[in-house]
This record gives structure tokens, C-alpha cells and sequence, in this order.
């Protein structure tokens, strides 16, 4: 089947089943073209709980897919690649939080939402990157804070809130690798760009890089938005590349350049219009957390959602 055709077939079957796909903006371009949704995990997490559609195709790896489970238990999420997965995610377990909750009686559980349904479910909040710090500075300052899994996400917020946080030792293999040397070697020939840092990324609680008066620590969606109202033209980009596609294309006249056009997110880019298609059409392959871990895990981001209003 050629493109143009698994292209209509995927949106013929989602108007027989009253489906809607949901896309991480890392996931391949051509694939984001065919979403109803584009989002961060956030927007994502928040277009779950919104839509009135039966079905659900998650494009993104399965902790996003668990999120939207967990959220909208009456509705079946699929993801076209069952072995797409976070190594993030996957590098703590509930037990870690339970050790620590022994240790730390009173204490408050942050968990990103890069993280399995059972760590939700053992978690007070959750946080994504765009929210990170407004969870944070809801927590009442007397409390201790263990932040997991995320130690590069977790020390940015604890220089910007100063607050008591214990740190999961975890990360983004494709994050890591954004240094403040790495970054400092593209500025230098850029100099005239604007610098937007994930906070994911190892540079983003360097202080070096608060000394950058262009420079910017943002989530995904918070780097489109920045494309677009910016009164620059040129931007550093150092998150995955797959985000430049939707930032070009809100903001054509202006120039994107990647970090490293090659580290890329190859768990999400496991995601192809084919797998898409035959997801759709074979009902394959359903994300369900058992009710068990969904009644504990959804007041988890039900709290995180109430903080930002949704
Ligand atoms: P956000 O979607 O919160 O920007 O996080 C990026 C990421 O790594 C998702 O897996
Ligand atoms: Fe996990 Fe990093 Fe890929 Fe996000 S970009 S899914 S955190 S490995």
C-alpha cells in the first residue's frame, strides 16, 4: 500500500470507530501529520481525559498510553509499537518509593510522568515538564520531597524552588547528552541564536547557562510557543529533534538548528503510519492498567491537572 492510500484508509477506519490519534511531538514527522492531537505529555495527558472518542491510538511510548488509560479507564487506548518504552520510566520501581516513604514518614512523592502506572500509583503528585514547577511550590514548604525519576528535571526545580527534594538517579538517554560543552560548542557558531533548553537535559541546572541572557529552559510545547512569539530568528534547539517539525511549521521564516540532528527518541520514532493503520484496523495492541493501579494512580494526576486549572 502506498502512502497516499494507508493515509486514507487510517482516516476512513477512524470515523467507523469513532477513534482519535494522539501524538508526542517526537514521534516521525509523517506520523505527526496524521494526528488529530500534537502535544507534550502534558497537553496529552489533558486531551485523554477530554475527548469523546471510544478509541484511542497513542503515539508515543507506554507510560503515555498508561496515562491515558489511567485517566479515561472506559475508553481503549492502542499504541502501534508495543515494545515502544522509556528507559527513564522503567528505572525505578514502586518499591524505590516505598523504601523511601519508610525512611521519610510525612514525606511528599513527586513523580514525572515518565514513569510506569505502579509508580503512579505509589505517588502523591505527578508533574510533567511544563508543570514541574507550579507542583513543586504547591507542596507546603515544611515537607521533604522525593522527585523521581528524572535527576536532571528534579535538580532544575530544586535550584529554582530551593526547595528540601531528594533525587532519583534516573534520566533521558537523549537529554543527558545536552551538556552546557555540547551546547556551548553550537553557540559559538551561533552566536546570534535563542538557546531553548529542555529541562530534561543535563545543562539545564547548570548555572552557566542562567547566565545566558538568551537562553531559555522549556518544555516541548513551551519551545513551540517560544518559536512563534520570539522576536528571534534563529534558534539552538536542544531536545529532540522531532519538535523542530511542528516549530517550523508555526513559524516558517525562522531557522531551527538541532543540537544533534541524530539523537533522537528511537523508542518513540518506532511509531510508522503503517503500525498506525494496523492498529487501527486489527485493534492491536490494547494498553489496559489493571483497576487495581488505576484507582490509585489517577488521583496521582487528577491533582496535577487540578494545579494548572484543567
Ligand atoms: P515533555 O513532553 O513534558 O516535554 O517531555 C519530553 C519527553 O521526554 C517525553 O518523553
Ligand atoms: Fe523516554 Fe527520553 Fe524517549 Fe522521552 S525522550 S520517551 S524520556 S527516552
Amino acid at each position: 500500500m502506498d502512502k497516499g492510500s494507508i493515509i486514507k484508509e487510517i482516516s476512513r477506519l477512524k470515523k467507523e470507530k469513532n477513534a482519535v490519534i494522539l501524538a508526542h511531538y517526537y514521534v516521525e514527522p509523517e506520523v505527526q501529520d496524521i494526528a488529530d492531537y500534537i502535544g507534550d505529555s502534558l497537553g496529552l495527558s489533558q486531551m485523554a481525559g477530554q475527548t469523546d472518542a471510544d478509541i484511542i491510538i497513542f503515539c508515543g511510548v507506554s507510560f503515555m498510553a498508561e496515562t491515558a488509560s489511567i485517566i479515561s479507564p472506559d475508553k481503549r487506548v492502542f499504541v502501534p509499537d508495543i515494545s515502544a518504552g522509556c528507559s527513564l520510566a522503567d528505572s525505578i520501581k514502586a518499591d524505590d518509593i516505598i523504601n523511601w516513604r519508610e525512611r521519610n514518614p510525612g514525606g511528599i512523592v513527586v513523580s514525572y510522568v515518565n514513569s510506569t502506572a505502579e509508580v503512579k500509583a505509589n505517588t502523591d503528585i505527578c508533574c510533567t515538564s511544563a508543570n514541574a514547577m507550579q507542583v513543586i511550590l504547591s507542596i507546603p514548604e515544611n515537607k521533604k520531597i522525593f522527585f523521581v525519576p528524572d535527576k536532571n528535571l528534579a535538580s532544575y526545580v530544586k535550584i529554582m524552588s530551593g526547595r528540601d527534594i531528594d533525587i532519583w538517579e534516573g534520566d533521558c538517554c537523549v537529554h543527558e547528552y545536552f551538556d552546557t560543552k555540547v551546547l556551548q560548542e553550537v553557540i559559538k557558531l551561533h552566536p546570534d541564536a535563542e538557546i531553548l533548553v529542555h529541562p530534561e537535559s543535563s545543562s539545564s541546572h547548570d548555572p552557566a547557562i542562567y547566565e545566558l541572557e538568551n537562553a531559555y529552559i522549556l518544555s516541548t510545547t513551551g519551545m513551540v510557543k517560544r518559536a512563534k512569539i520570539s522576536d528571534a530568528k534563529k534558534f539552538i534547539v536542544a531536545t529532540e529533534p522531532g519538535v523542530i517539525y511542528q516549530m517550523q511549521r508555526l513559524a516558517p521564516d525562522k531557522e531551527f538548528i538541532a543540537v544533534e540532528p541524530y539523537n533522537k527518541c528511537y523508542q518513540m520514532r518506532k511509531v510508522t503510519l503503517e503500525k498506525v493503520l494496523a492498529s487501527l484496523r486489527e485493534e492491536r495492541y490494547e494498553i489496559k492498567v489493571p483497576e487495581e493501579i488505576q484507582v490509585k494512580a489517577l488521583p496521582s494526576i487528577e491533582r496535577m491537572l487540578r494545579i494548572l486549572g484543567a
